[in-house]
């Protein structure tokens, strides 16, 4: 694991734009595997700025995301459909974005057909994740086992109260997910992980405690033979 502490959150989102910069240089049609959450918004702004500058050019990525809400229509503001597409899709064009349809009347079989659409892709190049306070990656959520491929996951009250911080007054967020499984984030090619702020401290902290706990999906990263963790001193605890 190599890992990158940045004195805050701006040097951290620029040493992640560094590195997809990188991966689109060696490889300009890359996979890239995308999330979503308060993290990567600094990113997403960096990616826009880049690619005004002719710096990064996206247009023969294909893009996937990691989650989304269940059920969800894509146009209601907390749908990571309208977070892609407000922070980062519609200003900057890509050959193709995937997201798991959240409006799907199936969510098996839309799990499938995106687990489907990844494989033929040939898998990520290059995969973006969060972490969420509790430890999740993408939302797998704590749990004994880990399905390999996409699936539907109940959401934890943790995880819904800190996700409300984005609705407006009345608005509830559905108790549910789809999301890439461990095996999808796993068989990435790369992976960056960015952890930002103060209230990621104590995951990252037990992160680098180097061990796998089993109710803790980020930690299985550290069995991944090709990640990069990118910190900003808060979330270092520095
Ligand atoms: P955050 O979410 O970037 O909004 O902290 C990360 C996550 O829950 O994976």
């Amino acid at each position: 694991m190599k890992k990158i502490v940045c004195d805050n959150y701006e040097e951290a989102c620029q040493a992640a734009a560094d590195i997809f910069a990188a991966q689109l240089e060696k490889k300009p049609e890359s996979v890239l595997g995308l999330a979503t959450g308060s993290t990567p918004i600094g990113l997403y702004e960096e990616f826009v700025s880049r690619n005004e500058k002719g710096q990064m050019d996206f247009s023969q990525v294909r893009a996937f995301n990691l989650d989304e809400y269940y059920p969800i229509k894509a146009n209601n503001p907390q749908s990571y459909h309208a977070f892609m597409e407000e922070h980062l899709f519609s200003k900057v064009k890509f050959a193709s974005t995937r997201i798991l349809n959240g409006e799907s009347p199936d969510p098996g079989i839309e799990c499938a057909r995106f687990d489907a659409e990844l494989d033929a892709a040939g898998g990520l190049d290059l995969l973006l994740l969060g972490i969420g306070q509790n430890g999740h990656v993408g939302f797998n959520e704590p749990a004994d086992s880990y399905p390999l491929g996409s699936y539907l996951v109940h959401l934890t009250e943790d995880t819904i109260t800190v996700n409300s911080r984005f609705c407006e007054d009345g608005e509830n967020l559905p108790a549910s997910a789809i999301t890439m499984g461990m095996g999808q984030i796993f068989s990435a090619k790369k992976i960056l992980l960015l952890i930002t702020g103060e209230s990621k401290a104590k995951i990252a902290k037990k992160l680098f405690e180097g061990k796998v706990f089993t109710d803790v999906s980020a930690s299985f990263l550290l069995l991944h033979p090709d990640i990069t963790v990118v910190l900003d001193k808060a979330a270092y605890g520095d």
